[in-house]
């Protein structure tokens, strides 16, 4: 665990400042031994147990940080889980991360190609932050969250419904690690050293946040014949308690119906939204039969939101949630 006084120790910051401005008091650190791969397989393999099932069909794994460059890591992870030669591939959507890989997953079930899809989330910011930069620093921690979606009927407890996703790549910069890929490497000129880091241009992400978690959101509720009034529990991409405020305030959607959980572990990129699904699940803020609204943005940038019906779980399992779309179930935390 990172407390805010640790990083007051080597940053010009405090606990006040962070608290107040970001809403995080304290963040978890990967083991320098342990990557992606490693958090990814932990949470596949307590989402698979809280299923009571090892039948999968495809993995999905969400992440901004894969163990390596190539290949992708959900191959790895796959095996891991001793789930043999299914298809298992990365999906790269920063913190929207977990709604696209829903999305795709609820595609394959809908299309009859498959019948469960694993989707893992996970993230280890730590290791692409730079330690001297207090902005990211002070949000961001490492995490991995799954979910096993199956097919099953859309007025099933567990349902996802539509999944409302965007993007808007002229806002690429705000979000971003410069060097690494192949527009700087095709120029055949060493990365300078900042530019290997994530940068992050807070004030202005914060304003896009706040307008596309809010207008995804509403999209998703206008396309289920919902209004705000329908919605039990709003759990948003945990990147700031001031944009979950803010977003709250402008669906006109009771403050106290939002899931927090940032401030123990900060933003944790894919996997903030099904570690926030797990948390507020294990504290049961939400309970069996609520319609619950997920809604994300991120590097991009990304968007996206849904509407799922949290069914019924043994309270100790929060660590694996069960839900479903159309002709497929979607999900699992
Ligand atoms: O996950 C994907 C989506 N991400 C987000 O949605 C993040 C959105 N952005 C944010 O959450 C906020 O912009 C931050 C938490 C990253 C920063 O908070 P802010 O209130 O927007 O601060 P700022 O970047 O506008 O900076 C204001 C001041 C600056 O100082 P000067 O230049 O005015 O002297 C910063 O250097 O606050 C300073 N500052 C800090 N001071 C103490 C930034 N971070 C810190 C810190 N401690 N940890």
């Amino acid at each position: 665990m990172l407390t805010n006084n640790d990083l007051a120790t080597w940053l010009e910051t405090d606990d006040q400042w962070i608290r107040s401005r970001t809403g995080v008091v304290e963040r978890r650190i990967s083991a320098p031994e342990r990557a992606t791969s490693d958090l990814a397989v932990e949470a596949g393999a307590q989402a698979l147990e809280s299923a009571g099932t090892a039948d999968v069909d495809v993995v999905v794994l969400a992440t901004t940080t894969p163990d390596r460059p190539c290949p992708a890591t959900a191959p790895e992870v796959a095996a891991a889980l001793g789930l043999g030669t299914v298809p298992a591939f990365d999906l790269a959507a920063v913190c929207s991360g977990f709604l696209y890989a829903l999305s795709v997953a609820a595609g394959y079930i809908e299309s009859g190609r498959a019948h469960t899809v694993l989707v893992i989330a996970a993230d280890t910011f730590s290791t692409i932050l730079d330690r001297d930069d207090r902005a990211t620093m002070s949000v961001f921690g490492d995490g991995a969250g799954a979910v096993l979606l199956r097919a099953g009927f859309s007025n099933e407890p567990g349902a996802v419904g539509h999944v409302d996703l965007g993007s808007d790549g002229s806002l690429r910069d705000l979000i971003t690690v410069p060097a690494g890929g192949s527009r700087q490497r095709g120029l055949g000129v060493a990365a300078a050293e900042d530019d290997m880091y994530f940068r992050m241009e807070g004030r202005t992400v914060f304003m896009h946040a706040v307008e596309r978690m809010t207008s995804s959101a509403q999209s998703v509720l206008a396309r289920g014949g919902l209004t705000v009034a329908d919605i039990d529990r709003f759990v948003g991409h945990q990147a700031n308690i001031r944009i979950l405020r803010a977003v709250a305030l402008q669906l006109g959607l009771d403050v106290d119906r939002v899931v927090v959980n940032l401030d123990q572990v900060g933003n944790t990129a894919a996997a903030s939204i099904p570690l926030a699904l797990r948390d507020g699940h294990a504290r049961g803020e939400i309970r069996a039969g609520e319609r619950v609204l997920l809604s994300a943005f991120g590097g991009g940038a990304t968007w996206g939101s849904t509407i799922l019906i949290w069914p019924e779980l043994p309270p100790q399992q929060g660590e694996a949630a069960v839900t479903k779309s159309d002709r497929g179930d979607s999900n699992g935390i």
